[in-house]
């Protein structure tokens, strides 16, 4: 392999999967996933969630008051679909650009999913609409039978449920967001152009084995769960196939630490402030470094209709330690304790 050059210059990159909270939350880390992305795809999983235009306007005002001025950054927001979601609202918002997307989560797959879809039969409407406009469908792909053992839950709602709705809605953009397996990655590659699928850092860094290395590690769990490792390496394949159905979306899910080292401790990884330096580490290390800009910053656009960022990024061949915690003060001066991804750990690359 030839040594790696000293910098690499890319189209500022996008994520299109984070979850930027609302509240001490937001302020913490609004600014983090800004000085890294572009634009982003927002997720609606508040407490209450973003069902409607009135509420999803709102979010983006609380969204652009934590960003510090002159970012550049644009949020795209998106609209939480719960089983009595009016197909109007989603149509109306689509058409004034307030939502970019439809976001589905089974009832009680993930965080704040207990008000999601119960079942899928009940969203007919919601998806002949979504088809007729052109509308992405974004899916936390994950059956929620607690039958189904957890490292299956994926594979298993390809077969029951995203399978057959793509064969009712041909027509249907959709993203299988986070994937976490080679039956996901296999199946979006089989799939035409109206399926695609976002891949994490920490998907192609972890597998499963991370959450029990010398003790229980809270900081490596989230859903879809980690899973084998030959499972890792599929992503991988995936995310530098040059295939332009994958591409970039942090899933970046900050719980505060607290939260996290807990009896019941909640589900998501905080990737945001190392993201690209974490994917351009993952890239490296299977030598296709020179694939990461499409997969970063091309594909995600191409896919959302978008054109991409203009703008350019430099990333720097120079280690950096990654902070255990990082400390943010909300607004009352109060800490908002979060653990980053790769905490500890050196990274190779910095974004200058
Ligand atoms: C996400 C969260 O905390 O909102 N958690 C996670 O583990 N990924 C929800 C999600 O994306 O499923
Ligand atoms: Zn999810
Ligand atoms: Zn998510």
């Amino acid at each position: 392999m030839s040594a790696p050059p000293a910098q690499l210059s890319l189209r500022r990159p996008d994520d299109w999967h984070v979850h930027l909270r609302d509240g001490a939350l937001l302020q913490a880390v609004a600014p983090v996933t800004a000085a890294q992305f572009g634009r982003a795809i927002v997720m609606p999983n508040l407490s209450p969630p973003i069902t409607t235009v009135a509420a999803a306007q709102a979010y983006r005002q609380r969204i652009l008051a934590a960003l510090p001025d002159g970012s550049g950054f644009t949020p795209l927001l998106t609209a939480y679909l719960t089983d009595t979601i009016d197909p109007a609202e989603l149509e109306g918002g689509f058409a004034e650009g307030v939502f970019t997307a439809c976001k589905l989560y089974p009832a009680n797959a993930t965080t704040n999913s207990a008000a999601g879809v119960s079942d899928l039969a009940k969203l007919t409407a919601v998806f002949e609409t979504l088809e007729r406009i052109g509308m992405p469908l974004l899916i936390h792909g994950e059956v929620t039978d607690t039958e189904i053992d957890i490292f299956d839950r994926e594979a298993v709602f390809i077969e029951r449920h995203l399978q057959p709705l793509l064969l009712r809605h041909p027509g249907l953009k959709v993203v299988f967001e986070h994937i976490t397996t080679a039956e996901a990655a296999a199946f979006v590659a089989g799939s035409g152009p109206n399926l695609a699928a976002t891949i994490t850092p920490h998907h192609l860094h972890i597998n499963r084995n991370a959450l029990f290395r010398g003790g229980l590690r809270p900081d490596f769990y989230c859903l879809p769960v980690a899973k084998r490792e030959h499972h890792r390496l599929a992503l991988r394949a995936a995310a530098i196939s040059g295939d332009p159905s994958f591409f970039l979306g942090t899933d970046s899910a900050p719980h505060p630490r607290h939260a996290k080292e807990a009896a019941c401790g909640c589900a998501g990884i905080f990737n945001a402030p190392y993201a690209i330096e974490s994917y351009a580490l993952a890239f490296e290390q299977e030598g296709a470094l020179d694939r990461l800009e499409a997969f970063a910053s091309e594909f995600g656009p191409r896919f959302y209709g978008l054109s991409p960022n203009e703008e350019r990024i430099t990333l720097v061949r120079e280690a950096q330690l990654v902070p255990a915690r990082l400390h943010r003060n909300d607004a009352a001066g109060e800490a908002v304790e979060l653990v980053p991804f790769h905490a500890g750990e050196l990274l190779p690359w910095r974004l200058a």
